[in-house]
């Protein structure tokens, strides 16, 4: 397996201080939910909330997309759904990559249909790509070619996920 760095764990860090800070000053007085989309983004969620400084409430969802080992095929099945009613709720959905876009709308859109008073999109990576569908970001740590990258919770067949560093997996 060969790999090239693209970000080191200080550039990562540096960046989601920033988002943090975006998310401080918005969710300033609130007490939003984070819902943190499995696996891939437990990462992410763990150096983030330690930045936040307003009371947060954390929840989990898993899916499960079909597809080979780098690409989605569009079906979504929710393995594991949130626990909270969040209904009236604030909240942020918190990925590690945006793709395709085709698991975050699915997600989206499922999370919608709770009523939840407001549902923001944060994600730690955003491919450079076309997307067909459209997806709104509200936050966002980085702008990415569209290769593929592994580390920082990020796996390729379940692994690397450990690695400090993102880099771009090189086939
Ligand atoms: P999308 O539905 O195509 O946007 O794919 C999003 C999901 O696929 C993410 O939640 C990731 O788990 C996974 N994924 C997409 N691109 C990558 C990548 O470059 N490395 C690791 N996982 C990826
Ligand atoms: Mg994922």
């Amino acid at each position: 397996m060969k790999s090239k760095l693209l970000f080191k764990k200080g550039e990562i860090k540096k960046q989601v201080k920033k988002l943090a800070e975006k998310l401080n000053k918005d969710y300033d007085s609130k007490n939003p939910i984070l819902v943190c989309i499995l696996k891939g983004a437990f990462v992410f969620l763990a150096d983030l909330i330690r930045e936040l400084r307003f009371p947060v409430r954390i929840d989990f969802i898993s899916v499960s997309s079909y597809g080979d080992a780098t690409r989605t095929s569009g079906i979504v099945k929710i393995l594991k759904d949130i626990s909270f009613d969040i209904e009236g709720e604030d909240v942020i959905l918190i990925e590690d990559v945006l793709d395709t876009g085709l698991t975050l709308s699915y997600i989206y859109d499922f999370l919608s249909r709770k009523n939840p008073k407001s549902l923001k999109i944060c994600v730690l990576l955003e491919k450079e790509i076309n997307r067909t569908k459209k997806i709104k970001v509200d936050y966002r740590g980085f702008t990415i070619p569209n290769k593929y990258v592994i580390g920082y919770g990020l796996d390729f067949n379940e692994k690397f996920r450990n690695l400090p560093d993102i880099s771009v997996m090189e086939f």
